[in-house]
């Protein structure tokens, strides 16, 4: 089920992150991209203290959380990122849902993202198309991010 995140969460979430970005990105990212993404360990703190701005929603299963998004300013899907194990089961989409029904709730236009090579063909399938691929510079390990939106009707 989808449920609004709370600051217990950001333990579950710094972790699924940390291991979400080394076993699924690291298919389309190369070591130092991934090291730089990922950080050397989960940042507890810094996903903690991101609640504070933006809405945040996690997916969970039996207490275990399996997916998170956060839904930021002026329509922004600012993260949206799957354990590993549960990839391809629909999670991100649920999550999706709902960041798309608060939107539509604030009134917005549209939503955009600014997402990986790994996550374009989810987004695609969702209804997003790129605007312009965006150079994103990661503590120095500059890689290819794509900007992408979708209407909401
Ligand atoms: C992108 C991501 C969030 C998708 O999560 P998910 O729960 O596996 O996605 P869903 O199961 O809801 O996928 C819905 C549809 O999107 C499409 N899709 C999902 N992943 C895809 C991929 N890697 N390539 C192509 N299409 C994909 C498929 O059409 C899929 O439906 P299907 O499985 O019936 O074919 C997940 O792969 C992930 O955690 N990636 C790493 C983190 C990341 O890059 N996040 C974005 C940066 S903010």
């Amino acid at each position: 089920m989808v449920r609004l995140a709370t600051s217990f969460d950001a333990s579950a979430i710094a972790t699924l992150f940390h291991e979400t970005v080394k076993k699924v990105n690291s298919r389309d990212y190369d070591v130092k991209q991934i090291a730089a993404w990922a950080g050397a360990a989960p940042d507890v703190a810094k996903w903690r203290a991101r609640q504070a701005g933006r809405t945040t929603w996690v997916f969970e299963v039996g207490g275990t959380v399996r997916g998170f998004a956060e839904f930021g300013a002026n329509g922004q899907v600012e993260a949206i990122y799957v354990h590993a194990d549960h990839q391809r089961k629909g999670i991100a989409s649920a999550l999706l849902v709902q960041i798309e029904e608060e939107a539509r709730r604030l009134g917005g236009a549209r939503l955009y993202t600014e997402t990986s090579t790994t996550a374009r063909g989810f987004f695609q399938k969702r209804g997003f198309k790129v605007l312009k691929p965006a150079e994103v510079d990661a503590q120095g390990s500059g890689f290819t991010n794509f900007r992408m939106a979708k209407p909401l009707l």
